[in-house]
């Protein structure tokens, strides 16, 4: 099939943690990625979502913080050095694999979502809450009783919630935004809990589950993790037998 405009976009799209601090996002753009984000389809078109903007550079802080924090536990601690040099020997500059590693290691990769100008921080950092009771709320009678009929609430609001979330980072590419999702201040309950808390979210009905950051990219970003081609990772009629597209049997 020929490209267009959209799969451009989609095969494009990279995590950008590098924003160029002397442009602004005008509420305006991140309205409009918003609004794309809300065309995602849910459940019951039950939309169990909810974006919480943060302009505010001491909840930026806040947030920014624990991600540093959990990523020194995580990489710095948990994942053997080889490990991490596996996952990046797409990067061929040793120096280049080297140093990505040495910031992820020392938290300072997840520095950007402080916004901070001197470590190229992202203007706007988007919350994305979704509800937990989900599934059954347009009746009464089910409502936070997600399993009744062997549904997960939880898992429906958190399928959701994250093509809400591609669409926004999807939307920020058409617009020429970098984004770039995280998770890794919201992995951990206490994380959870302290990231509810601080913005008010009434958690555990509404648990915050992943950030987007928003801004101009600072450099070109192209080459990104490689892909697994659709021979890899889809089968035809049975697990097992690889889907190969005519032409390429
Ligand atoms: C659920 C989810 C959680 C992620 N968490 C983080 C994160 O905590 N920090 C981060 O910098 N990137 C995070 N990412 C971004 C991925 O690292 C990135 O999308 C992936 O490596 C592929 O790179 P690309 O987006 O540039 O193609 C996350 C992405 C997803 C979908």
């Amino acid at each position: 099939m020929d490209e267009n405009e959209t799969i451009r976009t989609i095969k494009s799209r990279r995590a950008i943690r590098d924003y160029d601090t002397s442009k602004d996002v005008p509420d305006d753009l991140v309205y409009k990625v918003i609004e794309a984000g809300g065309f995602a389809p849910s459940a019951e078109n039950q939309q169990p979502w909810r974006v919480i903007v943060i302009r505010d550079k001491k909840l930026q802080e806040f947030i920014g913080q624990i991600a540093v924090e959990r990523t020194i536990l995580l990489f710095g601690r948990a994942t053997p050095r080889e490990e991490l040099e596996r996952r990046l020997d797409y990067i061929k500059s040793k120096a280049s694999r080297e140093r990505t590693i040495d910031i992820l290691i020392s938290g300072e990769r997840f520095e950007y979502i402080k916004g901070k100008p001197e470590t190229y921080g992202a203007p706007v950092l988007l919350v994305l809450a979704v509800d937990q009771t989900h599934v059954g709320n347009s009746q009464a009678t089910l409502r936070g009783t997600g399993g009744v009929y062997g549904w997960s609430s939880p898992r429906h609001a958190v399928i959701a919630g994250s093509m809400m979330m591609e669409n926004m980072s999807l939307a920020a590419a058409s617009l020429g935004l970098g984004s770039c999702v995280s998770s890794v201040q919201l992995d951990h309950f206490d994380d959870v809990g302290a990231v509810s808390q601080k913005l008010g979210i009434p958690y555990p009905h509404w648990v915050p589950i992943l950030c987007l950051t928003l801004g101009y990219a600072k450099n070109e970003r192209t080459l990104g993790p490689p892909r697994q081609g659709p021979e890899e990772i889809a089968f035809l009629n049975k697990w097992g037998t690889p889907f190969v597209k005519e032409g390429k049997k």
